[in-house]
């Protein structure tokens, strides 16, 4: 990718993956993803932010000899997660003298999953400084923006806050700034709801800690930069609130139509009653979708028929994933069929150990829902309504 100015003598020197579709064999990139990497140049000395997919370090390091650089003196690993840390290696190759700065426990992972010698390090604390001459790097604990080792770095005379993952949207795109916000909120809301919202509070934490600092500009290691990061601030603010939307989600499967059915009713009830609902059919759906939807909702519903003597088994995987995310979900419910018997519903409840919800008491059918099933789905919604209104 080329090299472009941020501001003067910051440069973003990373990679563009355009045809990335999936993070940690799990999660969906529809929109493919950048490995920023930005380069600083000081009077005294000159720094590097993050580094980059090893599969691109070729394109990394090009990128920096194509701009003349010839020394590197601090490599800054703001996280140790290999898109980011993972050229680290590559580069001390090229800049043998460079020193790797990161957090004591970036420290110990970088050794770990990079094998650098001790001696390649400094370990930086909460707001320690390096001088680079004329421009000052702050290092700020912003822990937990999914490991737990993850600082990010302030350039104090540009007002520049380096966040690496924090802020950041999977987003191929050419803008180097944020030019369509709305297109950029909802990819850094589904990078938020896929790897961030199991943190929320300590995000919350996090979001006081960088609110102490007078940022201009917030450079992430994904997607663009926002020059006006008013927007991405409050978004994560409403994030991470403890508010919740007057939304119904409903994850649902169908082996032969007996679920669907009473689910399509549901929803139907649910529309009639002016309350925003999102089915996804776990079949065909979205994760990302699906997390994106779980940051907001008040209530979620599971729709799941018996396989043998339990929950059909995508939907022991869409509740295990939506424990391990722990939304602020307040209500969460079952519809359900099955043949003969089991235990659908003790099962669920017991994935769902994360959440502190109420659970209404779920429809589950025998067979084909009957008169007296959609009565109980009907009772599911007065439920429903009565808590949202
Ligand atoms: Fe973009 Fe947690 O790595």
């Amino acid at each position: 990718m080329t090299v472009r100015k941020v501001k003067k003598d910051v440069y973003s020197v990373g990679v563009i993956d355009w045809d990335r579709r999936l993070f940690d064999q799990l999660i969906p990139l529809p929109d493919g993803t950048s490995y920023n990497s930005y380069f600083i140049k000081g009077t005294t000395k000159n720094a590097l932010i993050d580094t980059v997919e090893p599969e691109f370090a070729d394109e990394l390091i090009k990128n920096l000899q194509d701009s003349n650089v010839t020394n590197i003196d601090y490599i800054i690993s703001n996280h140790a997660e290999q898109d980011h840390s993972g050229s680290i290696s590559h580069i001390l190759d090229i800049y043998p003298t460079a020193t790797v700065i990161t957090s004591e426990k970036g420290k110990d992972m970088l050794m770990n999953l990079l094998e650098i010698d001790e001696d390649k390090f400094k370990v930086v604390g909460h707001q320690d400084k390096v001088s680079l001459g004329n421009k000052t790097l702050e290092f700020i604990d912003t822990p937990w923006v999914h490991w737990p080792e993850t600082i990010s770095t302030f350039l104090k005379e540009d007002n520049i806050l380096f966040s690496c993952d924090f802020f950041g949207s999977h987003l191929a795109t050419s803008d180097l700034f944020v030019d369509n916000e709305s297109e950029v909120y909802r990819a850094a809301k589904r990078y938020y709801a896929e790897i961030m919202m199991p943190f929320r509070k300590i995000i919350k934490s996090n979001l006081v800690k960088v609110n102490n600092y007078d940022i201009d500009i917030i450079a992430p290691s994904h997607g663009p930069i926002y020059d006006e990061p008013d927007f991405i601030l409050d978004a994560y603010e409403e994030w991470t609130s403890d508010e919740v939307k007057p939304e119904v989600v409903i994850p649902y499967v169908s082996m032969h139509g007996s679920t669907e059915e009473m689910i399509n009713y549901f929803v139907e009830k649910l529309i009639e009653k002016n309350i925003k609902v999102k089915p996804f059919n776990m079949v065909k759906m979205d994760l990302g979708e699906l997390a994106i939807s779980l940051v907001d909702a008040s209530t979620v519903v599971l729709g799941s028929p018996t396989v043998l003597t339990g929950p059909h088994p995508l939907a022991v995987y869409v509740t295990y994933l939506a424990n391990a995310l722990r939304p602020k979900t307040k209500y969460v419910s079952i519809i359900g069929s099955y043949g003969w018997a089991g235990n659908l519903i003790e099962d669920i409840v017991e994935i769902l150990d994360n959440l502190d919800v109420e659970l209404l008491d779920p429809v589950v059918s025998k067979g084909t829902a009957n008169k007296e099933d959609y009565n109980e789905i009907d009772r599911l919604v007065e439920e429903i309504e009565k808590r949202l209104k």
